[in-house]
């Protein structure tokens, strides 16, 4: 290939896309620069990867789910990507020039419910920037196991000339439609050029022993158990004592109490006929 035909070749065909940058997508670019120590009060779910294997707590990342987060950015595919590659989670060939990356992370739905069995299809550039068209180095498919998780050992990739650091990433829940998007590392200085980067697709990357860690977790446009539904109305509540002869309303209907009780949870007076007489 030459220098020509790698010029800005995934630019060509990404779509512009005029949407604002989101509070949590700040964040994300502050946390890369400097680390909060805790997100208080985050209805993040707890992930295995903030707890060391020592018990030692550790930074959460800032990737994890809220549900109500909008899903992962979409990207263009560029030209690059090649179908049936071959299921592996490691791209990463002995003696393989670069410096070695575990990419790690979830891959929730809208409620963020971890999704088991995702299909994730990564494939990225060599050392050199250059993609493997005639055949499948850091090309690779797997699934994301029982509890949503998924994990690719490969090298940080090579620039090439138009674009900042990237991973592509193709990524299906069973029985739903693709996302095709692109993973991107923190301080490049391209990230400030390339008009297809976007920080939301930023990982978080760490120095480990013997390279980098990358971890992003994935957010699909696929619905799950919705919240439960709002109990009725009523001025029936939980922890009171009743007595016989009181009256109370659940679910726009009256009830008259027949025996002493406190009411809890699983007593509501539909439920207990011997506790509560619709009057
Ligand atoms: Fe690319």
């Amino acid at each position: 290939m030459t220098d020509q035909d790698k010029s800005a070749p995934d630019q060509a065909a990404e779509p512009q896309e005029k949407s604002g940058i989101r509070r949590k997508d700040l964040l994300k670019a502050a946390l890369v620069a400097a680390p909060l120590p805790l997100l208080v009060g985050s209805a993040a779910p707890v992930l295995a990867r903030d707890q060391a294997a020592s018990g030692v707590e550790l930074t959460p990342t800032p990737e994890a789910c809220d549900p109500g987060d909008p899903p992962t950015r979409q990207q263009t595919e560029g030209p690059y990507f090649k179908p049936n590659s071959p299921q592996r989670t490691s791209l990463v060939e002995p003696g393989t020039p670069g410096t070695r990356l575990t990419v790690s992370g979830y891959v929730f739905g809208l409620t963020c419910q971890p999704i088991p069995n995702a299909l994730l299809d990564f494939w990225q550039a060599d050392v050199n920037g250059a993609y493997d068209n005639s055949g499948y180095r850091f090309r690779g498919h797997q699934y994301s196991d029982a509890q949503g998780r998924f994990s690719l050992q490969t090298i940080v990739p090579g620039l090439y000339p138009g674009r900042t650091r990237h991973i592509h990433v193709k990524v299906q829940a069973p029985n739903n439609p693709i996302l095709t998007t692109q993973l991107y590392f923190p301080n490049e200085p391209r990230n400030n050029t390339d008009t297809i980067f976007h920080p939301s697709l930023l990982m978080t990357v760490r120095d480990v022993a013997g390279g980098k860690e990358g971890t992003f977790d994935f957010v699909l446009n696929v619905r799950q158990n919705p919240d439960p539904p709002d109990p009725p109305g009523g001025t029936w509540t939980s922890g009171t004592s009743y007595r016989p002869g009181d009256t109370v309303t659940y679910g726009d209907v009256t009830y008259r109490c027949l025996q002493a009780h406190t009411a809890s949870p699983g007593w509501e007076p539909p439920n207990v006929p011997a506790l509560w007489q619709a009057a």
